[in-house]
């Protein structure tokens, strides 16, 4: 078992000398230096179009193919089947789109109240767009749980995609994906899984999971603000997206509209590195991340469960959806008698960064009963302390006795 020492690992961080206690990673992670100088040293070199003449244009082909290696070690994919993307939202609008071109009245797609609105108002609007109908599954608002249940129960042969989160990104629930996908699989249908608020805290197995597009956002685990899908090439080879003429039919290019962010697939790239770095001189990078996830879930598990503790014991607070069997460490809370946003901005101005809102899981906040304002979110990230777990603790039971 490979030790974490998270002050070290702070280190590497150059935004938290800024001193707040960052709680909003759920939103975004703060990025390592070498993430950032990834970033930098490809915007200082020479790079091209992709190619192989120059030695800009092998450059940029080298950059986009280390960048689809690092992605599927991480996620667990083939590197041929990483589509990268101005976002999780916008892939996945423009993946919606191209698989509902053969929809019609009568198809239907499966949507969850757990999703971000990212899996969801896609799915739908395309589906309005063909005449197709929506099935909405629901999370049990108590425990914060989506039960298989509630997505297999709308399934039917008409049933041609299934989206459902791998994790919550208000509760951190984690429903059972796997169970999920097998049961779309049987009945013809396609998974898409949104991982986006999973990535960061586990070592992700598409093949596990079963998703047939598993979508996921580097800047949420340290790299920068881009998105990308992983996916079997030979599926993709059967979808036919929306492109230019003159561009590229191949695969996964044929996905990728425009030319690629070079410097933020460099990045990409290191903030993969960065991670497997955590636990060096394993036999490959997969295996390095592998031992790195599990240090930081132990780092991570053990903040929570002081955080939620410490929470409850403090009065006029509730937890929202606590009670799933597996969740990330993410918490959403209320101060009783107080609205969200005030209870962010106070802790704002103690240094503490935890945002309040829906954090565009607006169904989800809406089946809880928090409507369109949402609640206060406090997520664990790798470089949270327990000094910070304390003081949130401390500033949000001050908040509620005042
Ligand atoms: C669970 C989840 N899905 C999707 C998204 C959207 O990701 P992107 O900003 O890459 O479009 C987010 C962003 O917060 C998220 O947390």
């Amino acid at each position: 078992m490979a030790d974490f020492d998270v002050t070290r690992f702070r280190s590497h961080f150059p935004a938290l000398a800024e001193g707040a206690a960052h709680f909003d990673g759920p939103g975004g992670s703060q990025v390592p230096r070498s993430v950032a100088s990834a970033v930098a040293d490809t915007l200082c070199s020479a790079v091209a179009n992709r190619g192989q003449n120059t030695a800009a244009e092998r450059r940029a082909d080298a950059i986009v193919l280390d960048a689809r290696r690092a992605a599927a070690d991480l996620v667990g994919g083939t590197p041929d089947g990483i589509v990268f993307g101005r976002s999780m939202t916008q892939l996945t609008y423009d993946l919606a789109r191209t698989l509902a071109k053969d929809w019609g009245p009568g198809d239907e797609v499966v949507v969850t109240t757990l999703d971000h609105d990212a899996n969801i108002r896609p799915w739908v609007q395309a589906a309005e767009a063909r005449g197709a109908t929506v099935r909405w599954a629901d999370f049990d608002a108590t425990t914060g749980e989506l039960d298989v249940a509630a997505v297999t129960g709308l399934l039917s042969e008409r049933t041609r995609v299934v989206a459902v989160t791998a994790a919550s990104n208000l509760l951190g629930s984690r429903p059972d994906v796997p169970a999920i996908t097998a049961a779309a699989r049987e009945v013809g249908a396609l998974s898409y899984v949104d991982g986006v608020h999973l990535t960061p805290h586990t070592l992700v197995d598409v093949g596990a999971l079963g998703a047939d597009f598993y979508a996921c956002s580097p800047y949420k685990f340290f790299g920068p603000h881009l998105g990308f899908v992983a996916a079997r090439p030979a599926l993709l080879e059967t979808l036919a997206p929306d492109k230019l003429a003159p561009s590229t039919n191949a695969v996964p290019e044929r996905f990728e509209l425009g030319t690629l962010p070079y410097e933020l697939l460099a990045g990409t790239t290191a903030a993969v590195d960065f991670l497997a770095g955590i636990t060096p001189d394993a036999e490959s990078r997969r295996a390095a991340l592998a031992t790195a996830f599990d240090a930081v879930a132990r780092h991570e598990e053990a903040l929570m469960a002081r955080l939620e503790d410490g929470l409850e014991a403090a009065g006029r607070v509730t937890l929202h959806g606590s009670r799933a069997r597996r969740r990330t460490p993410t918490v959403l809370f209320s101060v009783d008698g107080l609205a969200p946003a005030e209870v962010h901005a106070r802790l704002a101005r103690r240094g503490v960064n935890a945002p309040a809102g829906t954090f565009y899981a607006l169904e989800c906040s809406r089946r809880l009963g928090l409507g369109d304002a949402g609640a206060v979110r406090a997520g664990i990230a790798p470089y949270t302390t327990e000094a910070e777990v304390n003081t949130l603790v401390e500033e949000i039971a001050g908040i509620a006795e005042s």
